[in-house]
Formats: C-alpha cells, sequence, structure tokens
C-alpha cells in the first residue's frame, strides 16, 4: 500500500513537472504568436476549451471563429493544444510546399493505439521510406487492375439496394461503407471478406466510435491529456473498438499469409502488366518483411489498419454526400444519368465500367468535384512545425499546430460565389483562383505527404456512382432528413445520410 502509494506520488509530480516545462514552452509560442494572429479570449487553464461544451461539435466552432476572427485564427484548448485554425488557400499552400511541415499535429497522437506508426500517422523520420515502399502499390496499372473488382463489388450493393428499393427513406451510408469496405480489401490487400455478403457492421461500427472518441479527446482539456482519459468511459469503449479492429484486420493478414503459404491465392495474386511486375499492397508488405533489416510484424500490421480505415471511411463518405446532394438536384442528377447513356448505351444498364469509361464521364467527374468542395472528407488536418518559418513577414514558431480547415476554406466566400450552395458546373471552366494563384481547393491535401490514395478513391468513386445513377432515381428522404454535420476525423452526419430510394423503369 505504501510502495503504491509512493507510486502514485512520484506519477503526479512527473506529470506536473512535464505540464509546467510544456507550458513554458507554450508561453513564448504565444508571446510570438498572438502578436501577428487574432483569436477568442483565452481563458486561465482551459484557453479555449469551454466553447466546446455541450453538443457543439468541432465544424461548429471553427466556423463560429472564422466568421468572428478572420481566416487565421489563434486558439488553445487546455493550457498547451495550441493551434493556428486556418482557411486562406495561401497560407494553406506554403505549409504544404513539397518537403516542408512533415510532421503531423499533436492530435494524431490519440489514434495511436489503433493506427501506431502507420503512413497517416507516421513520424516525419519513418514516413518517407514508406512512403516510397507504398506507392507501386497505387500506381496507374495497378488501378486499371482495380477496376473489375470496383465493378463486382458494386454488382452486390445494387442487389442489396433493389432488395430495399422504393424506399422512402434509408441511410445510405451503412450500405456504402460495406461496399467500400469489401473493395479496399480486396484491391490493396488481395483478400475478399465478404463484409456485404454477411453484413458485417462490427468493424464500421468500431470505426465510427473510434472516430468519434477522437474528435471528442481533441476538444476536450481532460480527454486530451492520457492519465485523466484512462479514467474515462471513453477510454474503455476505445479498448474494446480498437480489439474489434486489430482481430479483424488480423484476420485479413492471415488470410493472405495462409494464401501464400498454399500457393493457391483466391484472388489473382500477381500480374505482369507491359511487361511490369506488380503486387497489391499488402503483397508489398509481406515480401518486404521476408528481407533483412524488412519490416516487423507490428510495421505491417500498422500500414493494414492504417488502409482498410483511410481506404473506405472517406470513400465512403465522398460517395454518401454526393447521393445525399444530388438527390436534391434532380436536374443535375438527369444531366448525369444523360451522360451514362451516351456511354454505355440504353439498354446496357449495368454494363461492366472499363478503363475508357472513367475518362469518358467528364459531367460525372464535374460534380464530383463540386461534391468533394462542399463535402471534404477530411475536414480538418493539422501540422506540427518543428522547423520555424516566416509566412506573410511573420514567425510561424517551432511547436505550434497548424490546423488546416479544409472545409471553412472550400466554404469562404472570398473564393467561392455562394460557397454553401452546390452549383455543378462550377469546376467547368478551371478555378477562380485568388490573387497569387493559389488553388483553394484541398479535398486530397498537397505536397510530399498528400493522400497516397486520390486516384484510387476518383476511379472507385467514379464506378460506384456511375452504377448507382444508371440504377435508381435518388430523392430528397421522406420524411425530410438534415444533415447533422461533424468533423469526426472523416466528415460524417450524425444522424445518418438519409435519401429515397427508386429503381429507374427499364
Ligand atoms: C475521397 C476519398 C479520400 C479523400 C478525400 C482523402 C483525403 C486525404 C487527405 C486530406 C490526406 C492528408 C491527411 C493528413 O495530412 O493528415 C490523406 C492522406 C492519406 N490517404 Fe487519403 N483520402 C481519400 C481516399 C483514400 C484512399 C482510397 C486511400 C487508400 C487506398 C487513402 C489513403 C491515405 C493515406 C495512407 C494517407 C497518408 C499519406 C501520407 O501521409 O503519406 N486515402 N487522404
Amino acid at each position: 500500500m505504501y510502495v503504491l502509494l509512493c507510486v502514485v506520488i512520484v506519477l503526479i509530480i512527473r506529470a506536473c513537472y512535464n505540464i509546467s516545462c510544456a507550458m513554458r514552452k507554450q508561453r513564448r509560442i504565444e508571446k510570438i504568436v498572438m502578436k501577428n494572429f487574432p483569436g477568442p479570449e483565452l481563458k486561465f487553464f482551459f484557453g479555449n476549451a469551454l466553447d466546446f461544451v455541450g453538443n457543439k461539435g468541432i465544424l461548429e466552432v471553427l466556423l463560429d471563429y472564422k466568421s468572428k476572427f478572420g481566416d487565421i485564427v489563434y486558439t488553445r484548448v487546455g493550457p498547451t493544444a495550441n493551434a493556428l485554425i486556418i482557411s486562406d488557400s495561401h497560407f494553406m499552400c506554403a505549409i504544404l510546399q513539397p518537403r516542408r511541415n512533415l510532421t503531423k499535429g499533436h492530435v494524431y497522437t490519440f489514434t495511436e493505439n489503433w493506427l501506431g506508426d502507420g503512413l497517416l500517422t507516421a513520424p516525419a523520420e519513418l514516413w518517407e521510406k514508406k512512403r516510397k515502399l507504398l506507392t507501386p502499390a497505387f500506381d496507374f496499372h495497378q488501378l486499371m487492375d482495380f477496376i473489375s473488382v470496383f465493378d463486382k463489388q458494386c454488382d452486390i450493393l445494387i442487389e442489396k439496394l433493389i432488395d430495399q428499393a422504393p424506399v422512402d427513406s434509408i441511410n445510405i451510408h451503412s450500405l456504402i461503407s460495406l461496399c467500400s469496405l469489401d473493395i479496399i480489401c480486396e484491391t490493396a490487400m488481395g483478400v475478399s471478406i465478404g463484409a456485404q455478403r454477411n453484413q458485417n457492421m462490427e468493424y464500421v461500427g468500431a470505426v465510427r466510435e473510434m472516430c468519434r472518441i477522437i474528435a471528442d479527446r481533441s476538444r476536450s482539456v481532460f480527454k486530451s491529456m492520457k492519465p485523466f482519459y484512462v479514467l474515462t468511459e471513453d477510454y474503455l469503449s476505445e479498448k474494446k473498438c480498437v480489439e474489434i479492429l486489430h482481430r479483424y484486420t488480423d484476420r485479413v493478414i492471415e488470410q493472405k499469409r495462409t494464401e501464400r503459404k498454399n500457393k493457391k491465392p483466391v484472388v489473382k495474386k500477381r500480374q505482369m502488366i507491359n511487361k511490369r511486375h506488380i503486387s497489391n499492397l499488402l503483397e508489398i508488405l509481406l515480401d518486404y518483411s521476408d528481407k533483412e533489416k524488412g519490416l516487423s510484424e507490428k510495421e505491417i500490421k500498422d500500414e493494414v489498419h492504417t488502409f482498410m480505415f483511410a481506404g473506405h471511411d472517406t470513400v465512403t463518405a465522398a460517395v454518401s454526400f454526393f447521393i445525399y446532394e444530388i438527390a436534391k438536384h434532380v436536374n443535375v442528377q438527369d444531366e448525369l444519368y444523360n451522360e451514362q447513356q451516351r456511354i454505355f448505351g440504353e439498354s446496357e444498364v449495368n454494363k461492366a465500367m472499363q478503363e475508357e469509361h472513367i475518362f469518358q464521364m467528364k459531367l460525372l467527374d464535374l460534380a464530383i468535384k463540386e461534391s468533394l468542395r462542399l463535402y471534404p472528407p477530411v475536414p480538418v488536418f493539422t501540422r506540427k512545425v518543428t522547423n520555424e518559418f516566416r509566412y506573410d513577414g511573420k514567425l510561424i514558431p517551432e511547436g505550434i499546430n497548424l490546423t488546416l480547415f479544409i472545409y471553412g476554406m472550400h466554404r469562404n466566400s472570398k473564393y467561392y460565389e455562394e460557397p454553401n450552395t452546390f452549383k455543378f458546373r462550377r469546376f467547368a471552366n478551371g478555378l477562380m483562383l485568388p490573387p497569387g494563384g493559389f488553388v483553394p481547393f484541398l479535398p486530397f491535401s498537397n505536397g510530399s505527404r498528400n493522400c497516397i490514395g486520390q486516384k484510387f478513391a476518383l476511379w472507385e468513386m467514379k464506378v460506384m456512382l456511375s452504377k448507382l445513377i444508371r440504377q435508381f432515381e435518388f430523392r430528397p428522404a421522406e420524411p425530410e432528413h438534415i444533415l447533422d454535420l461533424r468533423a469526426e476525423v472523416v466528415l460524417t452526419s450524425k444522424n445518418g445520410i438519409n435519401v429515397k430510394v427508386i429503381r429507374r423503369q427499364k
């Protein structure tokens, strides 16, 4: 008992010492930054944390800061979690210049039990080697090979929707998430898991809960500090979720290993295309682990956890919000349907997708861009400055977190007319560039740590949307469904993304 008490006292003293060191550093940062950038009044210890109390989501609070203080705002949650909230495209592009600001912000540490040091969260010094290793898994030739998988999995999605249509209100997000989970497993991992057929909601449910917990930690003083967080219910919930998520991904790795051992791959293992030897992501990881000084078991798992999450949840959000928006714009939907008929012919309603079709869908391309502008699946992401730099003559000190508020920039009236309206030809004549020519459109980020799966995502979206538009008409749900948008790592709607679905007459 006496020993335990001593341990607790030592831990408390150590925590107090760490906090006081961090606060000293923080005061120096604040002295520099607050001279140059406005922000809401900071309360003792809490900073701006009280602004998030109640049911207020991150989006709501950040939009409020933006409207009161402008496009670059200084805030702090608790004693040390500082951030410049940025909705200015010029500053964002300066931050994301190639090879600059490769270190992710402090909130990414909240994912460590789940994603470890996978590519998305990896510290800068580990990142480069991983990125080089994994980039070939998403090259053009590999993607061409994936189209048939996108197509096949979308056929199952269509079957599921046909079973339900006509339906006045259905949460399209749930169905799409299982389809995109099947797709990422069968493409990047080369393993079929049958999530749609088995209605396996456990994995996607755990992803949603983890995203909620991470978002909650980022706006709470106490949950953001580990010693307090471990005393909360969310900590227990996180443990359960991580167990589910890891069990699921471990099974994927196991299945792949067994296939390799038996040398009877269920899905085509490797192919020669244009005399190039190509492998999927998991093949690359396992091949590399066999080498001397190759990847450890944990490194392989971290990547599989990362890609299964990053590769399915973002696309699900993008496709679901797209459908919600075209359900409200019947004229747009008609134009998109006509384009599909021009490409596939009137009678070939479910014709399989080929590579050349992807490039013919010009209107769908425009509509996807506009939908990604209004609903960027990654609405906010952050970097931590490790080498101070100057922006517009102002010092951006080491240790500050830079929050790139993509949702805020995409809906900034400085860059877009009627920024909250879905105008599907908005990008028809290219982008309206502000002075300096920096593009205020960054759904996939930019620079060295941009999205590795950008092309994969756009092709997958096109296949899914082309097939859905050819088969169904979407209308606003009855009764009316108003989105409750939240930035929970990935953009989501707390009350679902509901639409009415009617099967097209043949
Ligand atoms: C519409 C769909 C998608 C959107 C909007 C999107 C957006 C983004 C954004 C904004 C980032 C940068 C995040 C940051 O800096 O913290 C990112 C990184 C990343 N994305 Fe995506 N993504 C999408 C789909 C995908 C897919 C399909 C995959 C995998 C197949 C993927 C894998 C990744 C990975 C691994 C990273 C980290 C890259 C690195 O740090 O080198 N994403 N994505």
